[in-house]
């Protein structure tokens, strides 16, 4: 979620930080830009809407080119449209301060509204403006805001501001700010969002990932959480947020730059289905407060009145997005609230049985998909109101939606999708509670259980992560086959159905998903010694039902391969076994889909598949 780089040594620092955006734009690519200090115009700032080449191409003949100190950013738009208002960096009013940010402020409409109050005058929708205004604000109380050429004596006093800032700051961020009156020196800061240092011989780099500078060094500091550094072009120190120091050795990178961009995976989908304890960090971030087990709506804006009136739910998404959209059904209906979905390329021509009190949930990771754009404008010409879950803020669907939940997982490269589907899960778990409480459906000592487990989701998909090795080598064993199967009940079944179109996607192999009761009313014929044949049959109500399916399957010749959770195993009995945490019946989702995941990328790596581009397919379906 956006790519940050700073310079600071001897040579031409706009170079440096555009090559080193043009590496990071994997992490975002909406809008982006250069500050810098130079020598004749003092502070001196371009931006863009649109990628770092048309930033290249403006600034081709610049001033800004001979400055030897300066901070760039490609955005991946988060909270504000992307424009190139919005882009970064972001100046405070006097464009003294600057600054770029990668990350999320919860509490920036405090922040902003108190500034508002002592005058200061806001230039773009985004939360990081706030910051910047901020370390003003502290840099005026300070008092000693100095004229410029006595850079040094105000170094202090501008690392001081920037602290005193961040103490004020809730939620992730990952920062590096200049100050035109401090010309030797640049600040990073680090909280929940990644930021490296990059050692140079008479230069310092900042980055958000080590791809941006490593053509000119591989020496390494990352940063931890709470940690700030002042880099100057002979020095780097480190300090935590209270303002002691910390030391750091520094490590040497062994990648080469494309390895560095997937963050040393093989493929964008390997590294993606890694992001997702993140991703569900995301999604939830500043919309759960665990202790009151209440909702926060600040963003979406969702009128209570609205979903105490409401009669029904009706989900429309594709693909995998249909999948979240399947599980929010169940979750929906488990508060109580009738729910449907449907694919929106088949919902069209049914949408005239909507009405005023049905809620349209439109599901899609771009905000971009044909079908389901065609979809929302039927339901809405219905009178039905929209909300959109998507990822991607400034999308066609967020302008035709009334309302919008970002899930906030980043850019995703890879084509088939995997953490955006998580984040989209995460999204209607978050609807779904909130819709139950306000409908007094559920108990607040209810809402709060769930709540506090959701909270728990993000590490334990890190323990299943952890599983990989063991995924890998059940996929190497059945790299071969020609045919899987997926069974599953209830809330996993739509599980079983991504898991099979995660493999069919990008190994080209066929596979079913099938709701396991189902099995025995024909597909069962299908089976075949030695058919692979995956079985949800983590802990639920349903669980002596599934290991009977099992037992059906087994007893056809199939080899299956359970994915289980540390109770439910001693009930299954199957020659292989998948691992999974134990977590609450509803959310076993979030946790079952992720073997499944990492078995269709080892089966399609053991293919040599080409897995981020599969053949046929493209990220974002734009026609009907
Ligand atoms: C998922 O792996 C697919 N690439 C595809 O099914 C996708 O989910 C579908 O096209 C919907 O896309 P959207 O979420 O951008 O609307």
């Amino acid at each position: 979620m956006c790519g940050i780089t700073g310079y600071i040594g001897e040579k031409a620092a706009t170079d440096i930080l555009v090559d080193g955006l043009k590496r990071l734009e994997y992490r975002g690519y909406d809008s982006c830009g250069v500050a810098g200090i130079t020598p004749k115009h003092g502070l001196y700032l371009k931006r863009v809407s649109g990628r770092v080449d048309a930033l290249d191409a403006i600034i081709a003949k610049d001033p800004l080119r001979k400055g030897v100190i300066g901070i760039g950013h490609t955005r991946w738009a988060t909270h504000g449209v992307p424009s190139e208002d919005n882009a970064h960096p972001h100046t405070d009013c006097d464009n003294q301060v600057v600054i770029v940010h990668n990350g999320i402020i919860e509490n920036y409409l405090e922040i902003k509204e108190k500034l508002l109050k002592t005058g200061h005058k806001f230039k773009s929708e985004t939360d990081t403006e706030i910051v910047v205004h901020l370390i003003e604000e502290k840099i005026k109380s300070l008092n000693k805001t100095g004229k410029s050429g006595d850079g040094d004596l105000l170094e202090p006093v501008f690392f001081e501001a920037v602290r005193r800032a961040i103490e004020e700051l809730r939620g992730s961020f990952a920062m590096t700010i200049l100050w035109a009156k401090c010309p030797n020196m640049l600040l990073a800061a680090r909280q929940h969002s990644p930021l490296v240092i990059g050692l140079g011989d008479g230069e310092n780099f900042i980055a958000s990932d080590v791809s941006a500078f490593l053509k000119h060094t591989k020496k390494a500091v990352f940063l931890n959480d709470g940690e700030m550094a002042v880099v100057k072009k002979d020095s780097v120190k480190y300090f935590n947020f209270k303002g002691n120091k910390v030391e750091h050795a520094s490590v040497t990178i062994q990648w080469d730059s494309t390895m560095a961009e997937k963050g040393g995976y093989k493929h964008f989908m390997l590294k993606e289905i890694h992001e997702q304890p993140e991703s569900v960090e995301n999604t939830l971030r500043g919309r759960l407060l665990p202790l009151k087990g209440d909702i926060l709506q600040q963003e979406i804006n969702l009128p209570s009145e609205l979903i105490r009136n409401i009669k029904g739910v009706q989900i429309i998404a594709c693909g995998t997005a249909y999948h979240a959209g399947m599980v929010g059904r169940y979750v929906f209906e488990n508060f109580g609230l009738p729910a449907s979905v449907d694919f929106a390329s088949e919902f069209s021509d049914r949408a005239k049985i909507i009405n005023k009190d049905i809620f349209i949930i439109a599901v899609s990771q771009s905000g971009e998909t044909a079908d389901t754009l065609y979809a929302v404008r039927e339901a809405k010409a219905s009178g039905a109101k929209v909300l959109a879950i998507t990822n991607t803020l400034g999308s066609t669907l967020t302008r035709e939606a009334d309302f919008v939940l970002y899930t906030h997982c980043g850019p995703e490269i890879g084509v088939a999708s995997t953490k955006a589907f998580i984040g989209q899960m995460a999204a209607m778990y978050v609807l779904a509670i909130h819709f139950a409480v306000i409908r007094g459906n559920i108990f607040d000592a209810d809402a709060r259980k769930y709540v506090n487990e959701l909270l728990k989701i993000p590490r334990l998909i890190e323990a299943t992560l952890a599983n990989e090795g063991v995924i890998s080598d059940v996929a190497d064993h059945f790299a071969k086959s020609e045919h899987f199967l997926f069974i599953a009940r209830h809330i996993n079944f739509p599980i079983a159905l991504e898991g099979a179109l995660k493999i069919k996607e990008i190994s080209y192999v066929h596979a079913e998903g099938y709701a396991a009761g189902e099995m025995k009313h024909g597909p069962i014929a299908i089976i075949y010694k030695g058919m692979p044949v995956l079985a949800i049959a983590t802990t639920s109500k349903m669980l002596s039902l599934v290991a009977n399916n099992i037992e059906e399957a087994k007893a056809r010749g199939a080899e299956v391969i359970a994915i289980v959770d540390e109770d439910s195993r001693e009930f299954i009995k199957a020659p292989r076994y998948i691992v999974v945490p134990r977590t609450l019946e509803i959310l076993s989702p979030l946790l079952t889909v992720i073997p499944l995941q990492l078995f269709a990328y080892f089966i399609a790596l053991a293919k040599k598949c080409d897995i981020d581009k599969p053949r046929n397919l493209a990220k974002s379906v734009t026609v009907r």
